[in-house]
C-alpha cells in the first residue's frame, strides 16, 4: 500500500509518497482501507516543525480519517470487515477525563496517522460512523469536530439562548457554528473575509464581524450583546486574539483555549480573569466517546460537516497548501478513492 510520510519540520515538500509493506495483524488489530482524510492546522504545524512531537523518524501524517474495515485480528469484537469507521485522535483516550496515559500518543503526531491507503490500529481506537455521513464528511470529525464538541458541550455549561463567539472560519470554528446553532445557541463569528461571513450567515450565524476592518472587534462583540459579553469563546487565535476574547466574555463566562493561529506566545493580566470571575479551560481534542457523540449529534441533527474542497490522494501537497493559504471555509479533505 502507499502512504505519505513526513519528518517533523520537513515542510510540505517533505511529504513523501512511499510503498509500505504491512505486517500481519495482531489479535486485537484492525486493518482499515482509508477512504478519506481531512487536514487540520496541526498537520501544517507538524510539517513546519512547530508541533510538540517526541519522535525523530518520519511518520504517516494526519489524525483524521475514515474508511472501511478490511480485516480484523483473531480477538477483535468491536468491528467487523465491511464496517464504516473513523479513528479517534488519541487512540488511548477512550472516555472520561484525560490523563498522561490517555494522551500519550496521537495519530499523525507521535504515531502513524491516516494519510495512507490503509492503516492498522487497535480495535479500541475505532468508532463506527453513522449511515447519514459519507466518508468525506466523517473524516472531518475526529479532531476539529471533537474539539468543538468538547468546548461547547463538555467544558462549558452553555444553555440554549446563550451566546458563543467563534474566531475565523476554519475547521474548528465552522464545526462550532454548526453544532452551536443545532443546540439553540446564538452565534457571533469573526472572519477576515466578508464573503466568508456571508457563508457563515447562510449556516445560521446570528452576528458577523470582520476582524480586519474592525480590529477592535471585542468592542463590537460587547455592543452586539448589549454590553453583557458572550458566554463562551472558542479561542483558536492565540496571542493575537486571546486578550480580546477575554474582553468579549461575560461575567462567569468561559474561554475555551484551543489554538494559536496567530501564535502561541503572549502575556495575560490575571485581573482580566479575576475581575469577571471568568473561566479559562484548555481543550485537547477529546476522547473516543466524544467522537461517537459528535458523529451521533451530526447524524441526529441532520447536519453535514462543511467540506470546503476535496483533493485526490496524489495531490496531498496541494491540499496542504490550500489549507496553508487560509482560503478555505470549513474543512479541506483528501479523497483516497480518486
Ligand atoms: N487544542 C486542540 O485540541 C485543537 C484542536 C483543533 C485545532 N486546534 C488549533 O486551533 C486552531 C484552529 O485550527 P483549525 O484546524 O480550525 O484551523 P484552520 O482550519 O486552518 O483555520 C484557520 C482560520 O483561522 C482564522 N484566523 C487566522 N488568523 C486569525 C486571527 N488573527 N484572528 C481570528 N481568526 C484568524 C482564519 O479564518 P478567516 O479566513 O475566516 O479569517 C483561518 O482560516 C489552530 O491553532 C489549531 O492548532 C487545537
Amino acid at each position: 500500500m502507499k502512504a505519505y510520510r513526513i519528518l517533523h519540520g520537513a515542510k510540505i515538500d517533505g511529504l513523501q509518497l512511499k510503498d509500505i509493506v504491512e505486517a500481519p495483524l495482531d489479535p486485537y488489530e484492525v486493518r482499515v482501507a482509508v477512504k478519506a482524510v481531512s487536514l487540520n492546522y496541526r498537520d501544517l504545524m507538524v510539517a513546519e516543525g512547530a508541533y510538540p512531537v517526541k519522535v525523530d523518524r518520519p511518520v504517516i501524517p494526519c489524525s483524521d480519517g475514515a474508511g472501511e474495515v478490511m480485516a480484523v485480528g483473531s480477538m477483535v469484537t468491536r468491528v467487523q470487515p465491511g464496517d464504516r469507521v473513523a479513528a479517534s485522535f488519541f487512540p488511548h483516550w477512550l472516555e472520561g477525563q484525560p490523563d498522561q496515559a490517555k494522551i500519550r500518543s496521537s495519530l499523525g503526531g507521535d504515531t502513524d496517522g491516516m494519510l495512507a491507503q490503509s492503516i492498522t490500529l487497535h480495535e479500541d481506537a475505532l468508532v463506527r460512523i453513522p449511515d447519514q455521513l459519507s466518508y468525506l464528511e466523517a473524516a472531518t470529525l475526529p479532531c476539529a469536530g471533537v474539539t468543538a464538541w468538547n468546548a461547547i458541550f463538555e467544558s462549558s455549561s452553555v444553555q440554549p439562548g446563550d451566546t458563543v463567539l467563534l474566531l475565523g472560519t476554519g475547521g474548528v470554528s465552522i464545526m462550532g457554528l454548526q453544532m452551536a446553532k443545532a443546540a439553540g445557541l446564538r452565534v457571533i463569528i469573526t472572519s477576515s473575509s466578508d464573503d466568508k461571513l456571508e457563508r457563515a450567515r447562510a449556516l445560521g450565524a446570528d452576528e458577523t464581524i470582520n476582524y480586519r476592518t474592525v480590529p477592535e472587534w471585542h468592542e463590537e462583540v460587547q455592543r452586539r450583546t448589549d454590553g453583557k459579553g458572550v458566554d463562551l469563546v472558542l479561542e483558536v487565535g492565540g496571542e493575537g486574539t486571546i486578550l480580546r476574547s477575554l474582553a468579549s466574555t461575560t461575567v462567569e463566562g468561559t474561554i475555551a483555549v484551543i489554538g494559536g493561529v496567530s501564535g502561541f506566545d503572549g502575556e495575560l493580566n490575571p485581573f482580566s480573569l479575576v475581575t469577571g470571575a471568568k473561566r479559562m479551560v484548555g481543550i485537547f481534542v477529546g476522547s473516543r466517546a466524544m467522537l461517537e457523540q459528535t458523529a451521533g449529534f451530526f447524524a441526529g441533527a441532520g447536519i453535514k460537516p462543511v467540506v470546503d474542497r476535496v483533493f485526490p490522494f496524489a495531490e496531498a501537497k496541494e491540499a496542504y497548501r490550500h489549507l496553508q493559504s487560509g482560503a478555505h471555509f470549513g474543512k479541506v479533505v483528501i479523497d483516497l478513492t480518486e
